[in-house]
């Protein structure tokens, strides 16, 4: 028999409603839509506004849209993986919450943290389990609420980030669809370009640090963009040379959706055009786990079985990486 790989048999999604413009942030900020435009590609993102609810709340819904599209059964799941940074709770894990949720029970679950590339270190998870014959069914959810850690009033900032969740189904296939590669990465001297300092067990959060505004996200854009743009594209190159893929041979570019110039220079560094690019981040800005199974949603309807995927992203952490996925059906 042929080896066991994990492959992607669904996908969901779920975003806020509550949609909000450049235009109004630009009543909110010193900003412009065209600033935010030229600068990273965004025009809206979703935010999920009403009060008490947390990203298990749109996890919930991203699974249950991927449980419905694919006819499962939640029983039948063996285990749920939450990439996130905006846990519901700092515990129990947000992964629990959602599974109990949606009548998962007593599964194998917990969350991932890794920032931006959380998703595409969660899928890799997952899929060890399902190689090695452990599990069969795995659900994997990207969800934050950026809008739950950011300042209002911090235009470098405010302007990027938005709320969503994406979930996928891993399977095991046997026909050669799924999972051929990873190559994922980590620098944790980049936490002082992008974190949040106070909340954590190194600065609980305290009055002092609250007015200092310590609990919001801090981001030095131009270190992190330096460091995303080339460790981003370089990554991309390099999975599509270990696997000897050719520009050609590539259908998609699945790219974490952080800043527009970001994702053109790696697919100018592989050399696809830009009709073979997944992008939505006019639409919900980044997202940080969501962004990749969002896009995989939005374009799902594209796909055809056979498509060579790379997914890639670069994140807080420093996290990056890419995957090469062969896809298992056609959308
Ligand atoms: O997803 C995880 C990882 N994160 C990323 O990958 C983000 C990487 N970084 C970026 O995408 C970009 O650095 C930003 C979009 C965050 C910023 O774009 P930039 O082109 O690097 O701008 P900058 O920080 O160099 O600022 C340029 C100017 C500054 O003004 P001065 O000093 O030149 O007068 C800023 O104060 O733009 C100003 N500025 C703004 N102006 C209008 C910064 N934010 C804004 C704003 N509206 N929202």
């Amino acid at each position: 028999m042929s080896r066991i790989r994990a492959a992607i048999t669904g996908v969901g999604s779920y975003v806020p409603d509550y949609v909000l413009t450049n235009q109004e942030l630009s009543l909110m900020v010193d900003t412009s839509d065209e600033w935010i435009t030229t600068r990273t590609g965004i025009k809206e993102r979703r935010i999920l506004r009403e009060k008490g609810l947390g990203s298990s709340h749109m996890a919930i819904r991203a699974v249950e849209n991927l449980l419905s599209k694919t006819n499962t059964n939640p029983r039948e799941v063996d285990m749920l993986l939450c990439a996130t940074v905006t846990p519901d709770y700092t515990f129990p894990a947000t992964a629990n919450i959602i599974s109990a949720a949606v009548g998962m029970d007593h599964i194998l679950s917990y969350d991932i943290n890794a920032a931006c590339s959380g998703f595409i270190y969660a899928l890799t998870t997952a899929a060890q389990f399902v190689e090695t014959g452990a599990y069969k069914k795995v659900v994997v959810v990207g969800v934050d609420k950026m809008s739950s850690i950011i300042d209002y009033s911090d235009r470098t900032t405010c302007v990027i980030f938005g709320d969503g969740a994406g979930a996928v189904l891993l399977e095991p296939d046997t026909e050669g669809f799924g999972l051929m590669d990873f190559k994922l990465h980590s620098d944790g001297t980049g936490c002082r370009y992008l974190h949040k300092k106070a909340g954590g067990s190194a600065y609980p959060v305290t009055m002092r640090n609250f007015l200092e505004q310590q609990h919001f996200v801090y981001q030095e854009g131009q270190a992190v963009f330096k460091f995303a743009v080339v460790n981003m594209a370089e990554v991309c190159y390099q999975i599509m040379q270990r696997n000897n893929l050719r520009p050609d041979d590539v259908q998609w570019l699945v790219p974490h959706q952080a800043n527009k110039r970001i994702i053109d220079a790696a697919a100018e560094r592989m050399g696809l055009p830009p009709e073979r690019v997944m992008l939505n981040i006019h639409k919900y800005g980044n997202t940080t786990a969501a962004t990749i199974p969002l896009c995989l949603s939005d374009y799902e309807h594209r796909l055809r079985r056979g498509d060579n995927l790379v997914v890639a992203a670069f994140g807080g952490g420093f996290t990056w990486g890419a995957l090469y996925l062969k896809w298992k059906y056609d959308g």
